[in-house]
């Protein structure tokens, strides 16, 4: 595994909207470029950027119509080499999303699919031989070009599936992992991610990582082995590359797929959703929310399974959100988020930060769909940098921009955020320090629950190091069982005599263990 993983905090950046340099109302490499130093100030020294390739842009990128050529609009291949050149200049790490279950439709391989007369590309997607389609569970496509028969879709009507082959084939039409077709098809993916990598990416997000292989079993096994296979041809290359996988099931993703990273998602019923957007019954239970009456334990059942599932195999990445997910601005407050980022940030794994976040960017609820992104189009608004035009997202006019800037009375920007010494940002900032510093706040260090929360403080351990948190608005006090010395970091109040911890009303602290 890639050993830069073991202190790394990725940023995720949505290109359209980081930072414009040359005023057409949409983001850009040289803006990422000119930003890395803030990133790096910030204590980020990984970035996630989502797709940022050809495409009509009907799914925000995710309908990639040619994997080995930057978006004109973001600018050339060449400009993306430079931005992981001067990345790497900084010691820092830049990883690219790999949309591998699906092309956009106006793919050429997809384009040559379609075809009547065999060709190379014939079996690059899964098609049905006759004109209706009959596999449940499935979405088809008909009518739309000259082959006899219908095409499978991975998600939107834009996204025809790759073939990775079915589970257990059941029609002359499906085929198996070890057709030429899947075989062909894991080869092209790995050679897309070889053309990356030899330039200069440092690994991959993969998105919808579950979903290579069709009417796989509940273990996934095949598309666990195609991955595998993937892995052992270009990990045997790129020995330091990272993948992190969008799959939220880290035993699968990590223990038996190979990735080295997976992501907790924002799921019903999964523990990472009770943290911060626990809205199940239309009441919110989070437990970073004030008073709600949420329970840490309803996030720790399934986060220590997961631990068990990956432990010395590779990372659990907590995010603070992603481009799918509303933002948690949308229900917590800045008092609030300081807390539920300095937990998050203080965990083992690697974790992720959304762009903005760092400020408490709010959700903007009631935007028309851009690019596909419905109600996920109130999460991807422009960075909010200064407090002057646009909010120094771009010197475009108001109404060439991407998405609107949020321009609401009180709303964040880096600038003002930078002067208060108490903002969410220098918060965050002083939380990243934190973890830099101390090897056990790492990837690595070890973690153990030492008070689970009912009726106290949420109480754990990293090695050496204890770590508390209240975000009530009572006072909470708890018996460590531990002799506390020195406190090295905190928010709010916080005390500890031997082994007993006080912990004020929306407090955050770590002690040295004697
Ligand atoms: C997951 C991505 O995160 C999402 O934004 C996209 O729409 C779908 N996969 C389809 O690629």
């Amino acid at each position: 595994m890639a050993e830069w993983l073991k202190d790394a905090v990725f940023y995720e950046i949505y290109p359209q909207s980081f930072y414009d340099t040359n005023g057409d109302g949409i983001g850009d490499f040289e803006g990422i470029i000119s930003k890395l130093d803030y990133i790096k100030d910030l204590g980020c020294n990984a970035i996630w950027m989502n797709p940022c390739f050809d495409s009509p842009f009907k799914d925000a990128g995710y309908d990639v119509r040619d994997y080995r050529k930057a978006a004109e609009r973001y600018g050339s291949n060449e400009d993306l080499y430079r931005l992981f050149d001067e990345a790497h200049k900084r010691g820092m790490h830049v990883i690219l999303d790999l949309v591998a279950g699906h092309t956009s439709e106006e793919h050429e391989w997809f384009k040559r699919s379609c075809l009547d007369e065999k060709n190379e590309y014939s079996d690059r997607y899964i098609w049905t031989d006759f004109w209706l389609s009959s596999a449940p569970g499935h979405l088809w496509i008909g009518g739309e070009c000259e082959r006899n028969g219908t095409y499978m879709l991975n998600f939107f009507k834009c996204q025809p599936a790759l073939n990775y082959g079915f589970h257990e084939p059941k029609a002359a039409w499906q085929q198996g992992m070890d057709d030429p077709g899947p075989t062909a098809t894991r080869e092209a993916m790995t050679d897309v991610m070889r053309f990356w990598l030899s330039h200069g990416a440092d690994g991959f997000r993969v998105d919808m990582a579950d979903s290579l292989v069709k009417d796989d079993d509940e273990k996934k096994s095949s598309t666990c082995e195609t991955w595998r296979r993937m892995f052992s041809v270009i990990r045997k290359e790129f020995p330091e590359a990272a993948f992190v996988s969008e799959w939220g099931n880290p035993g699968l993703a990590i223990g038996s797929a190979g990735f080295d990273m997976d992501f907790l998602l924002d799921h019903a019923g999964r523990g990472y959703k009770t943290l911060m957007r626990d809205e199940e019954g239309g009441k919110d239970r989070s437990y970073f929310k004030k008073d709600a009456g949420g329970d840490i334990r309803r996030f720790l059942t399934d986060y220590l399974k997961c631990l068990e599932e990956t432990e010395g195999k590779g990372y659990i990445s907590l995010i603070s959100c992603n481009h799918d997910t509303p933002r948690a601005k949308a229900t917590l407050t800045d008092e609030e988020l300081k807390l539920a980022y300095a937990f998050i940030f203080t965990m083992p794994g690697v974790p992720f930060l959304y762009y903005g976040d760092e400020i408490g960017m709010r959700y903007i609820a009631g935007l028309k769909t851009k690019e596909g992104g419905y109600t996920r189009t109130g999460t991807r608004t422009p960075m909010q940098w200064s407090e002057g035009k646009n909010k120094g997202f771009s010197d475009a006019d108001v109404d060439m921009l991407y998405l609107p800037v949020d321009a609401s009375e009180g709303a964040p920007s880096v600038e003002k955020q930078e002067k208060d010494a108490d903002s969410l940002l220098n918060t965050l900032k002083a939380v990243l320090r934190l973890r830099h510093e101390h090897k056990e706040l790492r990837a690595e260090g070890g973690f153990e629950v030492i008070c689970d929360g009912a009726d106290s403080p949420f109480v754990y351990g990293r090695e050496g190091l204890i770590l508390a948190v209240n975000p009530s608005s009572k006072n909470l006090a708890a018996d460590t069982g531990r002799v506390l010395k020195e406190k090295i970091f905190s928010i709010g109040s916080a005390s500890a005599e031997g082994g007993r911890i006080v912990m004020g009303a929306g407090s955050f602290a770590v002690y040295r263990q004697a």
